[in-house]
């Protein structure tokens, strides 16, 4: 029997967060056992934005390396570097020739970037969500875990897997998102409206899947709060929401037998608690990551092994495209 495909990537774009390992990497280990999951490290989505050449390297070998140590096994799911696998630039361009601009224009993400970079506004940022099409699409997934802020990224998957296969025949497998009800969207430490993100100006917004116990501690200490006085869980209390969200997720307990536990007991002993979970939680992925850094063959070998299953893979479907759209057979 042939099992069901996941398709998901992480940015190597420097120092990922918790948001990123509670909304997308530790989903993915879940996954693993059950169906046949592709787990990219999206090096040309990285250059959609100025980076340095040395860091970029750095950075992607990190992803590798979180992957592998929150619990990602290449014995049993596809880990590569999307740089190392030629389909995925080169569908992208068959893609961008039946995509539109009004519908690439509206995308959230572009919007919000583009504000941020006007000077450098490049045509790969505007095209990124197209990218992020042909990641999905080249292996025929079912299913893509992504956090809430890639939702929209998601329907262009599908609008575009659609588009093509009415206008070519059936070619792609339309994909579903995979969104977790908790933890797919957790907030920024100051500013609990926002996503918590990377690029964030503010370090104390968000908290580093490498961060250090004291570095922790003192981030969710100056957590933005409110003057309400009680750990529960709701709108009014953004901050105390997502710390909540964050808590349940690193301790397994649920949203009730939090607000249980900490029922006429002020923030500061909850904030104390959260940031313990964290340490906790995070303790054994920093570990192993420090002994996979220092192992960089062992690094090379999973990517090389990946690239080589991921191409076998995605070149299937890339020549279906390329006879479909008519060009002649290399
Ligand atoms: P990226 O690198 O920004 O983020 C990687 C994953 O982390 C999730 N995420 C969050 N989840 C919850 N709370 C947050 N604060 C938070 N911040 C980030 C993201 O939703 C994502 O799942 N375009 C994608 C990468 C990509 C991709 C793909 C994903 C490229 N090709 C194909 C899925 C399938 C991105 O920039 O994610």
């Amino acid at each position: 029997m042939d099992k069901k495909v996941v398709f998901s990537g992480v940015q190597p774009s420097g120092g990922l967060t918790i948001g990123n390992y509670i909304g997308a990497i530790k989903n993915f280990v879940g996954l693993q056992e059950k169906y046949n999951c592709y787990y990219c490290i999206v090096d040309l989505h990285a250059i959609t934005v100025p980076q340095i050449p040395k860091d970029l390297r750095k950075n992607t070998l990190e992803v590798l390396a979180i992957y592998l140590a929150s619990g990602l096994d290449p014995e049993k799911c596809t880990l590569f570097i999307q740089s190392h696998v030629n389909a995925h630039a080169e569908l992208t361009w068959v893609l961008n020739s039946i995509s539109y601009m009004g519908q690439l224009n509206r995308m959230t993400q572009f919007k919000e970037k583009s504000k941020k970079s006007e000077e450098n506004l490049n045509a790969a940022l505007f095209t990124y969500p197209v990218l992020m099409a042909s990641d999905i699409l080249l292996y025929q997934t079912d299913f893509v875990p992504v956090g809430e802020d890639q939702k929209q990224h998601l329907e262009l998957a599908r609008d575009l897997a659609e588009r093509f296969n009415n206008k070519y025949s059936e070619t792609f497998k339309v994909p579903e998102p995979l969104i977790q009800e908790f933890g797919a969207k957790i907030m920024s430490l100051q500013e609990p409206e926002n996503k918590m993100s990377k690029s964030d100006q503010n370090e104390n917004g968000y908290i580093l899947i490498l961060d250090k116990p004291d570095a922790i501690r003192r981030k969710v200490k100056r957590a933005v709060t409110d003057s309400i006085g009680e750990v529960r869980y709701n709108d009014e209390q953004l901050g105390i929401k997502n710390l909540m969200n964050i808590y349940s997720v690193f301790s397994g307990d649920s949203i009730e037998e939090i607000e249980n536990r900490y029922q006429g007991i002020g923030y500061g002993k909850f904030k104390e608690d959260v940031a313990e979970v964290v340490v906790q939680g995070l303790a054994p992925i920093q570990e192993r990551y420090n002994d996979l850094m220092k192992n960089k063959d062992y690094l090379e070998k999973v990517y090389k092994e990946g690239s080589e299953k991921a191409n076998y893979a995605s070149m299937k479907t890339l020549r279906k495209v390329y006879k479909k759209v008519g060009f002649i057979q290399r």
